[in-house]
């Protein structure tokens, strides 16, 4: 069987290979998945050795721009926009890399009925989570993407490396600091690392339109702080994260497979298992 795997520091909690393997018996696919721990200085190593024989690997953290710097011109344009890689994988025994965890957003934001064209967008954070979905809502024809952090100059960073790729952009993509968010919102997104410790970012008191969405980019057996504090501050519906990690998983799957894996079993599955 082909061997695939995630690689990251720490990986014993990563559901990638139980995600991986029910998409694989949905299309009687013989494959392994394993999880594979690289020592903080030996990720070009490990993934060098991996690849002896191994078909395919999903990079978490930390290691998502190391694999970026690793793959060099062979990167796909998402991979190229995010600044991040999150699938590798070989083409002529040349090393290839995309990001699949903005698609991963977006087709589950569509799955939610909240597709993202025409919408106002507000993404608080401007870490490598952010960053890496930027793109992709610009691509799925979002009106407008405010992007707002507690630290403004990585906001305005993003910006202006995203707009330095597609001038385009400009008209509409702006950045702030957290108080900085005027105006009113379809979808807004946590994609701080704040609700890891069930600590809320300075949540700015958006104001949300109707049939609005709060989505928070992290999971948890429960509503997630920033899902609850949006629902009182007036947000139409609230959604985790686990859709986007079986949505990212559904796109790597599908560059190494070429078929398009069903991800609602196999979401509810895993919904069951953190609950
Ligand atoms: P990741 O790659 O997961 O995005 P990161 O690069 O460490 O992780 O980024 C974490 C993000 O969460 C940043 O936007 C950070 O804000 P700063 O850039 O100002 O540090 C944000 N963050 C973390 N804790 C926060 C808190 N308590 N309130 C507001 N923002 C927070």
């Amino acid at each position: 069987a082909k061997r695939y795997g995630v690689i990251g520091h720490p990986i014993e909690h990563s559901r990638s290979p139980q995600i991986h393997t029910q998409f694989a018996s949905q299309f009687n696919l013989a494959l392994s998945y394993e999880r594979i721990l690289a020592p903080l200085d030996g990720f070009s190593a490990t993934v060098e050795a991996f690849f002896k024989d191994g078909s395919g690997l999903n990079v978490t953290l930390p290691f998502k721009e190391q694999a970026y710097d690793l793959v060099g011109p062979r990167l796909s344009r998402r991979a190229r926009m995010a600044g991040a890689v999150n699938t590798l994988w070989l083409e002529e025994g040349q090393l290839h890399g995309c990001n699949t965890d903005g698609v991963g957003l977006c087709s589950d934001l569509l799955r939610v009925g909240h597709n993202p064209e025409g919408k106002r967008i507000l993404l608080i954070g401007a870490g490598g989570a952010s960053r890496g979905v930027v793109f992709p809502l610009l691509e799925a024809g979002c009106e407008m993407l405010h992007i707002i952090n507690r630290t403004s100059a990585k906001a305005y960073d993003i910006r202006e490396q995203v707009v330095a790729l597609d001038p385009d952009a400009s008209r509409r993509l702006s950045a702030g600091g957290l108080d900085d968010h005027c105006g009113d919102w379809d979808i807004v997104i946590n994609a701080t690392s704040a609700s890891l410790n069930q600590n809320l970012p300075e949540l700015p008191d958006a104001r949300y339109r109707s049939n609005s969405l709060a989505y928070d980019m992290f999971y948890a057996s429960e509503p997630t702080a920033f899902m609850r504090a949006a629902e009182q501050a007036g947000a139409t519906h609230s959604k985790d994260g686990l859709g986007m990690l079986v949505g990212q998983a559904a796109a790597s799957f599908q560059i190494w497979h070429g078929v398009e894996a069903d991800v609602e079993p196999v979401l509810a599955k895993l919904r069951q298992d953190i609950g």
